[in-house]
């Protein structure tokens, strides 16, 4: 039972008609169950609140997919109490039933696989194909992390001629888990399934624009017999509740994905101390990326043109792994631009709900506005080479292509978010690792090139926590591409490797003297 013989869970195959008519009527059945009312689970019961939030379809604005009621602080101290109190009996459970939980949930997943791709292409805009593989990555975060607990919980011996010296484990306690909306399924299962099956009581707090799929995930952990006040659903605005969560003295653990922005806040509220607190709090903080890929002249430009396409693209650009610039050779850079700009141009965009959509929608109102203000940017500071119009009646932007883009530009600089790609010229290929390291971040990157002293340069010198060569940079596998950055892009450990339990525990050690 280690990650040795962990297998990872297939996608759904759309191309096996029967799989594909699945996968299409079960849109039919969410679209028929949109609209109704989801409410926080607290202390193993779905609690009535003040205030709730319509979650609208990226696709179309005017569909409400549901309505979810949002806690208030006083419900937030209360599901921490609840916490509290099932914490010890968690912790002493035997790690053993914690991972059967896990595989349970995964086995409920692959049941309702459908399902859960359809509601997040309603809930979040994410076309079927990429919804299908997240379903996939969920559930494998729930077998693999059940897997690395019970090689964990053997602990170590580290016995001595008249000594003996037990290395193990045990939980840290409370654990809030703030989520982000671009992955609204894998990543909040990544996150709270390693918690709790390291032992602690976790409070889920999703992003606004994705409870609804967070529901769907309550009821799963629920029907997988997570006892009562040990997982809590919470679902509240950020900058009340979830700041709130992260400030309280009882909380032991942040593990927060998102921006920068609130990452950074979050690492700040949780360093100080609040009146009655007895421990040091951790936090993990996986967070945004300004992600390059470098081409060069010896690179074999269909596979170049077609991995920076979809990595850029995909999910409309709205990965943190997503390439958001491509750092060209000279001696290719016109022909590589024009063949990126055809193939580009041929991307189908449309609602995230029809099969033959390439690119959907952005999340909201304020993410369009967003992007059309840096894509405004764009048109001050550098020359458009592709602008796709766009569509009426959901969040839709365009792909849009800047070329000759100079380090200097904001497009340059800033996590942008959406589906806009800076192209850069380089004259060499130290210019070019130097512009692609040249952000503060460090998450994803790539490199196309047949060149073996570059690609040994680009492992040595590329910083990132991912780099890819000779193919796109989105899409980790867990337990073969373990996921997460450094620099500002994260201070965790990576998601889905075997390093990343250890931030949910406390290693201790026992001698006996014999
Ligand atoms: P966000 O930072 O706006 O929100 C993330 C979560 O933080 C939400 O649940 C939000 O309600 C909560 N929040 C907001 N203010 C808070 C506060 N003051 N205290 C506590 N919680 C607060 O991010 P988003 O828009 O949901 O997600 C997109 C961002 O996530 C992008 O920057 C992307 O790069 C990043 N991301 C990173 C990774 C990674 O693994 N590194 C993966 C996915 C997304
Ligand atoms: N793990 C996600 C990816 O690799 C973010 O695209």
């Amino acid at each position: 039972v280690s990650g040795a013989t962990f297998i990872n869970a297939p996608d759904a195959d759309y191309a096996d008609a029967e799989q594909r008519d699945r996968a299409l009527q079960s849109i039919q059945w969410v679209r028929q169950r949109l609209g109704k009312r989801y409410q926080p689970l607290i202390d193993g019961v779905y609690v009535a609140t003040d205030a709730h939030i319509d979650s609208l379809n990226p696709s179309n604005f005017s569909e409400i997919v549901g309505q979810v009621g949002l806690i208030n602080v006083e419900q937030a101290d209360r599901a921490i109490q609840a916490a509290k109190a099932a914490s010890l009996g968690w912790q002493k459970t035997p790690a053993t039933e914690r991972a059967s939980i896990l595989h349970t949930a995964a086995n409920l997943m692959t049941q309702r696989r459908d399902e859960l791709a359809a509601w997040m292409v309603f809930e979040t805009g994410k076309p079927l194909n990429e919804a299908n593989g997240e379903v996939s990555e969920a559930i494998d975060f729930c077998r693999y992390y059940a897997d690395e607990m019970e090689r964990l919980d053997a602990g170590v011996a580290y016995d001595f001629p008249g000594e003996t010296n037990h290395y193990h484990y045990q939980a840290l306690g409370i654990v809030v888990v703030i989520s982000p909306w671009n992955f609204p399924l894998a990543i909040p299962t990544g996150m709270a399934v390693a918690a709790l099956v390291a032992g602690n009581c976790v409070l889920l707090k999703p992003a606004e624009t994705s409870s609804v799929i967070i529901a769907k995930l309550t009821e799963i952990l629920v029907e997988a017999g997570i006892p009562q006040g040990v997982f809590q659903y919470v679902p509240g605005k950020g900058a009340t509740v979830g700041a709130h969560l992260v400030k309280h003295p009882q909380t032991n653990m942040i593990t927060f994905t998102g921006s920068q922005e609130v990452g950074c806040r979050i690492y700040a509220d949780a360093a100080i101390l609040q009146p009655g607190q007895k421990h040091l709090k951790r936090v993990v903080a996986e967070m945004g990326g300004k992600n390059a890929i470098i081409v060069d002249e010896s690179a074999d430009l269909d596979q170049a043109v077609q991995g920076v396409v979809q990595s850029a693209f995909g999910y409309s650009g709205q990965k943190c792994s997503a390439c958001s610039r491509v750092i060209v050779l000279e001696p290719i850079y016109d022909l590589f631009l024009q063949r990126l700009v055809e193939a580009t141009r041929s991307l189908n965009l449309g609602r995230a709900d029809h099969p033959s959509t390439r690119v959907g929608p952005v999340i909201d109102a304020a993410a369009r506005d967003r992007i059309l203000e840096y894509i405004e940017k764009g048109r001050q500071e550098c020359e458009l080479a592709l602008e796709m119009p766009s569509l009426e009646g959901g969040y839709f932007v365009g792909p849009v292509i800047f070329h000759d883009v100079p380090p200097t530009a904001t497009i340059a600089r800033e996590e942008i978010f959406g589906p806009v790609l800076a192209v850069m010229r380089a004259q060499s290929f130290v210019e070019a690792l130097e512009l692609a390291n040249g952000t503060q971040f460090a998450l994803t990157g790539g490199l196309y090139s047949r060149t073996p002293s570059h690609i040994e340069q680009a492992r040595a010198d590329f910083e990132v926590g991912n780099l890819y060569i000779n193919r796109g940079i989105t899409g980790a596998i867990v337990a073969r591409q373990p996921f997460g950055g450094f620099k500002l892009s994260g201070v965790g450990s990576k998601a889905g490797g075997p390093d990343y339990l250890l931030q949910f525990l406390e290693p201790r050690v026992v001698t006996e003297n014999i």
